[in-house]
This record gives structure tokens, sequence and C-alpha cells, in this order.
């Protein structure tokens, strides 16, 4: 009889990038993959730590799943991604009854762990100085029928003072420009249209040395030359490395989509100096600026922080006024959490969450109001979206704009997988709704 596997993904698309992986080594095993977790023979949580609210779920999640492993003995379970990297053998201790502790770098080894953890009882995975491997497998990961990532790089070099990363992803290690455009191809064979390329700080790509070395945006160009790739996107760019060769791409690469995810944490100097940014907001303000300059058109989204140690209220309003200033299509807000080995969190002016809850609650205002208005602004627009999937209500397609904006709109079926024109007629807060202009003759969808 063959073994069932169960995967479990929290945290950023990397994960998911590695959870897929896993689940095609696990297939090559032979297991077979299952929704429930009750026939499952072995089920693995994979983790995110990087603020201590996911870091509890993780935890929470593993306590219920161990509970069903002593009902049945014979069910195996691991522990993937930041979580099991950052707390190694600890867990053993706390979770006497786990299996299996994978760490970030060991997931194409997967297949070898779980031979290991057939004749022993515990294995511990956690080295972090390992290359990413040549090819772990011309996988890719699919995240609809069309759509797919590709992580490119591991790691990150920059330590953020608030940062879990850098220790549970280890220091940069970039893959192959040869191996990124084989997993490239063997996913646009599949049908694949859209490739989101994956790093912590995507834009420090680079391969090799001198003559032969290949950065960010020649791995772009390379990729874009794919015939039937109608769209290229990648995240998450780090400001401090956002070069005008790179601003240039966006202005030649006709498939690399108008939006770039650049977070910016702080609008205030003293704090961006405080989280070790290399940047300040003037410098962000000007690249911001550049930009818009090359391609009036694009998308700006972002990542943002309130409550860093020390913030005053005049430094979150410095922030505040940032978001005015540049006015994002989109913005993903967080209250600072302390983690572990961090250096933020061995300073001092530590804010209290009512606080922190109560900063969260007028950015996020702020930030509302700016997106509002600019979803209003595209009623009576004719975007181009590629049209995905059927949207949650199953009567309508969905898709995204090149700034990556949800449509949902009424259309032909067989337009999936293709970039159609839509003449936007309604938005809210967290989408656009229109009707498709173009048809190709088959099963109407309203
Ligand atoms: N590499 C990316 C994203 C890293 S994690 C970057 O450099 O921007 C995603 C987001 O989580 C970060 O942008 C940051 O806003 C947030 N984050 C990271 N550590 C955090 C912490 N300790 N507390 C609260 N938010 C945090
Ligand atoms: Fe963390 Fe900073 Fe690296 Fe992003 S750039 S992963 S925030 S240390
Ligand atoms: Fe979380 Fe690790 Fe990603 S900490 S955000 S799963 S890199």
């Amino acid at each position: 009889m063959n073994h069932h596997f169960h995967i479990i993904t929290m945290g950023c698309q990397m994960n998911e990038y590695d959870s897929d992986l896993v689940a095609q080594l696990l297939l090559s095993m032979g297991y077979l993959p299952t929704s429930d977790p009750l026939e499952a023979d072995l089920i693995l949580i994979n983790t995110c730590a990087v603020r201590a609210r996911a870091e509890q779920k993780a935890v929470s999640i593993l306590g219920r799943v161990l509970k069903q492993k002593r009902r049945t003995p014979d069910l195996k379970v691991g522990l993937m991604g930041c979580v099991a990297q950052q707390r190694g053998g600890d867990l053993f201790k706390r979770f006497p009854e786990l299996d299996l502790v994978l760490g970030t770098r060991e997931v194409s080894r997967i297949r070898e762990h779980i031979h290991s953890s057939e004749s022993r009882s515990r294995v511990l995975a956690t080295e972090l100085n390992l290359q990413p491997p040549a090819s772990p497998n011309a996988s890719g990961y699919f995240r609809s029928r069309f759509t797919a990532f590709i992580s490119i790089m591991e790691g990150c070099n920059n330590f953020c003072t608030y940062c879990v990363v850098p220790f549970t992803r280890g220091r940069e290690a970039s893959r192959s420009p040869d191996d990124i455009v084989e997993e490239a191809k063997h996913l646009v064979t599949e049908g694949v249209r859209e490739i989101t390329l994956l790093g912590q700080n995507v834009n420090s790509y680079s391969y090799g040395k001198e003559e032969g070395q290949c950065r960010f945006p020649l791995l772009l160009r390379k990729l874009s030359s794919l015939k039937e790739l109608l769209r290229l996107r990648f995240t998450t760019s780090h400001p401090k490395d956002l070069s005008d060769d790179l601003i240039r791409c966006f202005v030649e690469i006709p498939n690399l989509c108008r939006h770039i995810h650049l977070p910016f944490q702080s609008g205030s100097n003293r704090i961006l100096k405080r989280m070790n940014r290399g940047y300040t907001r003037e410098q962000y303000i000007d690249r911001v600026r550049d930009l818009r300059q090359a391609v009036p058109s694009i998308a700006i989204t972002s990542d943002v922080m309130v409550g860093f140690p020390g913030e005053t209220e005049d430094e979150f309003m410095e922030t505040l006024d940032l978001i005015r200033q540049i006015e994002f299509d989109n913005l993903y807000s967080f209250k600072y959490s302390d983690r572990n080995k961090t250096r933020s969190s061995t300073m001092s002016g530590k804010i209290d969450e009512w606080e922190k809850s109560r900063r969260l609650g007028l950015l996020q205002k702020t930030q509302k109001e700016i997106t509002i208005r600019k979803n209003k602004s595209f009623k009576g627009a004719v975007v181009e979206v590629l049209a995905e999937g059927l949207s949650r209500k199953g009567d309508q397609l969905t898709g995204k704009t090149e700034g990556s904006k949800i449509v949902n709109f009424k259309s032909d079926s067989q337009l999936l997988g293709h970039i159609v024109k839509v003449l936007i007629k309604e938005s809210s807060a967290n989408s656009l709704r229109g009707e498709c202009l173009d048809s190709a003759g088959g099963d109407q969808i309203y």
C-alpha cells in the first residue's frame, strides 16, 4: 500500500516553493498526497519565524499533529522551514515525539532524510552553509495552471536589526542562470504564462565572477526572451540595491510587469538607521521618483512596520507622511515583534502592544483611503489582465493586472491563460470588477 503525505505551509512564498519541491520529491518516492491529515502517514509542517505570532501558530499546529500521533504511533511528523532552522535540536526536547527537523537548506535532500528516519527515531538536518543544489528538480511551483514561482536565490546578508531571516535562511547564495532558465522553460512547456522570481533580496542576485558574472538585470533579460512567457515578475527588492540598470529593465523588457515590491519599513531616518536598512528616507523617495520617471504607470507596493524600539510619535508621523507622499498601490503593515538573536531585541525603548496597535490602526486607515481612491480611478479604464482561473464564486474569471490588482470579470472561459482587455466597471478596497472586451467564441461565464 502507498504511503500518504500531508504538508501544512505557513509563511512566505519561498516556503510555498519549498513545500512544492518537497511534494514533488515525495511523489518520486512513491508517496501520494492527501488533503486529509487523518489519512496521512507523514505530516510535514513548513513554518515561519518572522514574527512571534507566526512561530506560536507553528508550535500550536505541531502540538495538534503530535496529539494525532499519540493515537497512531506509525505516523511520522516533521517540522521544516524557518522555525525548524532556528530552534533545531531543542525542538526534540520540547516535543519528544517529533521525528524530523528539516532546515531551510535541506529541503532538496528530503528523500535521504526520510530514508534515515525509517531506521532512526529522530533526524536533525539543519546545516545552513550549504549552497543551493545545482538543480533541485526542474519543477517550479505552480500557484495556478498559468502562474508559477521560481526561487532564484537563498538567504540574506543584510542583517536588518529586527529580522530573523539571515539566521533562518543563511547567507545569500544564487542559483545558476542556466538552471533557472531550464526550470522556466519546463514551466512554460507545462502551460505556465507568468513566472515570479523569488528571493529575500532578489535584486542582489549575482552568479559567478568577473566576465562570466550574471547579475539580476541580465537574468531578467535571459528569461524574458522565452517565447510564450507572457509575464515575468520578481519579489522582494531591497531599496539599497535598486540599480539604474534594473530600472531600465522596466522600460526595455516588454513582458516584465511594471510592478515593484519595495519595502521601506519606516519613514524616519533615525529609525531606518537603527534598523540598519542602508538608505535614508530621501534616498527611498528619490528611487521612487526615478522609477516613476522611467515608467509613470509602475505600481509600487511596500512593507512597513510600526513600534520599532524607540519609535517616537513624531517618527511614526514621518512614516504616515511618507505613505501619503508616495501613495503606494498596496502596503503590508506589521507591528514590530521581538525575535530571538536579533539586535533590536536587546534595544531599549520597547513600545507596548496597545500603542503598537493604535499606530497600526492609524496607518492602515491612511493606506486604505489611498488604495480605495487609486482603485476608483480605474473605473472606465481598460486594463490588461492575465486570466488565471475562476473567481471564488465560480461565476466569473479572475486574474491580475500588471500591478497585481485582482480583477474579476465576465468572460469567455477559453480565454484562460491569455492576457485580455477588461473594461473596469466597479472597484473596492481589494479588487476591481469589469467586463472582458475580447472573445474567443467559447462558453460565456456570467
Ligand atoms: N526580505 C524582505 C522581506 C522580509 S520579511 C525585505 O527585506 O523587505 C517580510 C516583512 O516582514 C518585512 O518587510 C518586514 O516588514 C516584516 N518583518 C520582518 N521582521 C519583523 C519583525 N521582527 N517584526 C515585525 N515585522 C517584521
Ligand atoms: Fe530581513 Fe532585512 Fe534581509 Fe529583508 S533585507 S530578509 S528584512 S534582514
Ligand atoms: Fe517567514 Fe522564513 Fe519566509 S521567517 S517570511 S518563512 S523566510
